[in-house]
């Protein structure tokens, strides 16, 4: 199989690259700014033709959440635009479009887990650009799988693990948000589950298909920060509090657990528990000496 990977020096686009040194069975072709820029449907076309892609896997987007609300131009260009450039290749090479979405399309004011078929009603530009980017995937792609993820971190580039890390050595303190409730995710996982639908799909079927994809369990981000302190041994102490008390730009879902069973059911997949997963991460972390860009 022929696979583009766009985003490729992302967070999650990384992962794929480290996991796809094991697939020798497929053509993994990573692409990232400023090779290929997702809205310029031309290259994104001439580059598709030329490797003959057959599956697009779509880690490009504009991720910054409070960024968004100042920058909403550039967010629709690339969460909305970007994708339906990728959804109209995929149409014209006949390719499957797996595209990465995110929880924020939620309001969190569920507090039962976000199924698939609930209702999306983003707080922000982000949320509401990743809205507006699968909507247009499923008027445009003949084939795509849609999988949303939440509180990503890997062990490239920056996220909350690596920040926790940094603030953790530096204070003796910290006061993270206790009142927002969801599911911390390893990018690393993300990209097993991807490899793992690639290696399983029929080349000869069509898909229009949405899943959720966290890591198993439900954790506020003081619980995330905690098991951060505790896991890597840092004598930081780590307060509650709420979000009245730690203001950001752009508003968040109080709640935006998603249930996994269609993943799972549908691709038999297992998810490994959040905790277990930081675990790994961090012993993988220590393992490589650090951090491995912008910490
Ligand atoms: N991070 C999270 O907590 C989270 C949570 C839920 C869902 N998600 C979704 O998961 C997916 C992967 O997230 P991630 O954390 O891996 O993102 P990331 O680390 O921010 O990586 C995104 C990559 O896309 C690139 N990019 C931006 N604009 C582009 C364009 N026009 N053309 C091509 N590449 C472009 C970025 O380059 P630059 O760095 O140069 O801009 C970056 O390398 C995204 O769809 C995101 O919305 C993320």
């Amino acid at each position: 199989m022929n696979i583009l990977v766009t985003g490729s020096r992302g967070q999650l686009g990384s992962e794929l690259q480290e996991l796809s040194t094991g697939c020798g069975y497929h053509r993994f072709f990573f692409y990232d700014l400023p090779e290929l820029d997702i809205t310029l449907s031309e290259k994104v076309d001439a580059l598709c033709r030329d490797l003959e892609i057959e599956v697009i896997v779509n880690c490009a987007a504009y991720t910054g959440v409070d960024e968004a609300e100042t920058d909403s131009t550039m967010a629709f260009r690339v969460n909305r635009d970007g994708a339906a450039v990728l959804a109209a290749c995929a149409k014209e090479r006949h390719a499957l479009l797996i595209h990465i979405s995110t929880d924020y399309v939620f309001d969190g004011t569920s507090s039962t887990p976000y199924c698939e078929s609930d209702s999306p009603a983003p707080l922000g530009v982000y949320g509401i650009s990743k809205w507006e980017g699968e909507e247009s995937i499923r008027h445009i792609a003949p084939s795509y799988i849609i999988i949303r993820t939440s509180w990503l971190y890997s062990l490239y580039g920056v996220n909350f693990v690596k920040t926790m890390l940094r603030l953790g050595s530096e204070r003796s303190e910290l006061s993270v948000v206790a009142d927002q409730i969801g599911t911390p995710t390893w990018a690393a996982d993300l990209a097993a589950a991807l490899v793992s639908i690639i290696d399983r799909y029929d080349k000869d079927a069509l898909y229009s298909a949405t899943f959720h994809y966290s890591n198993e369990g439900v954790a506020s981000w003081y619980d995330f920060a905690k098991a951060i302190m505790e896991l890597a041994a840092l004598p930081c102490q780590v307060l509650p509090v709420g979000s009245a008390d730690y203001p950001q730009v752009a508003p968040r879902p109080q709640y935006s657990v998603m249930s996994k069973s269609a993943i799972k059911k549908e691709w038999g997949i297992t998810i490994p528990y959040w905790r277990d997963s930081l675990a790994l991460m961090l012993r993988r972390l220590a393992g490589e000496g650090g951090v491995t860009s912008n910490s």
